[in-house]
């Protein structure tokens, strides 16, 4: 019998990740939740994404019985893991340590920015991060407040997006960077507006690969890895609006998301 690997975001940014993995482990089944009902992460307390998240990582193991969990949310990650990795008895990958590492690799001056959401950004968890790599580089955070919103919208390029981008990242602008990591898994969907804005010579970085690799690495050592060939089964749930999610996501990820099931919110896992 095989078990999923789980994955869960506040709504459609993790699938970006998600997306990585499909093509990377194309056997490996996955279950993934979108909690488009308590969207956004990003502007909430810390503790309060940190109880939702523990809620998403508990149903992924008691409900559906996966091997393994991608957090693929920065703003989860930021929040705090320790506990659910404490606890749970299958391994907890972020997306915060592969984003890390493939921004200092990615820079060539040593100057590079990392995008995100208000709860990430004011967490530190990326100076962290980008200081545990050893890497002798400057970085420069900027936190970007509706960039998720839109996306969730499915408004990814257009005048009011790009006037957003104009002002939130003038201070990456400013700063010289050749490296920008978006450290928020809704923003590769932006990638054209953010481009346009900084121009050709920043590099953007996206965690999705590196954690999707970092995840395959890590069910190969662990013995977790599915050997045979073919297609797995991905499944897709929504705490909020299922036909949203359906229309959406299809149009964000492909046609997978046709099938999203309901995920109900509940309060009392434990
Ligand atoms: N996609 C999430 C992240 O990577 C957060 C989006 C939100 O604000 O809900 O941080």
């Amino acid at each position: 019998m095989h078990r999923p690997i789980g994955m869960f975001d506040s709504g459609f940014g993790g699938l970006t990740v998600a997306r990585a993995l499909m093509d990377l482990v194309p056997a490996e089944d996955l279950v993934y939740i979108g909690d488009t009902g308590r969207y956004p992460y990003g502007s909430k307390p810390l503790p309060e994404v940190q109880s939702y998240s523990h809620e998403l990582a508990r149903s992924l193991v008691k409900d559906f019985d996966v091997k393994a969990i991608v957090v693929a949310c920065n703003t989860a990650t930021a929040a705090g893991l320790d506990q659910i990795r404490a606890e749970l008895p299958v391994p907890i990958i972020d997306v915060v340590e592969p984003g890390a590492r493939s921004l200092v690799k990615a820079t060539r001056s040593g100057r590079v920015g990392v995008i995100g959401t208000v709860g990430t950004v004011s967490s530190g968890a990326y100076v962290q991060a980008v200081a545990r790599t050893g890497a002798p580089v400057h970085l420069v955070s900027a936190a970007c407040p509706g960039f998720v919103e839109f996306v969730e919208r499915g408004q990814t390029v257009g005048d009011e997006v790009t006037v957003l981008a104009e002002r939130l990242l003038a201070p990456i602008r400013d700063a010289n960077v050749d490296a920008l990591l978006l450290g928020c898994t809704h923003y590769p969907f932006l990638a054209r507006t953010i481009s346009d804005v900084l121009g050709t010579g920043v590099t953007l970085v996206s965690s999705a690969d590196e954690t999707a690799f970092v995840a395959r690495d890590r069910l190969a050592e662990l013995g977790l890895l599915r050997a045979e060939a073919g297609v797995g089964t991905h499944r897709f749930l929504s705490s909020g609006d299922i036909e949203l999610f359906r229309e959406l996501g299809g149009r964000l990820l492909g046609a997978e998301l046709a099938r999203t099931e309901r995920w109900p919110l509940r309060t009392n896992l434990v």
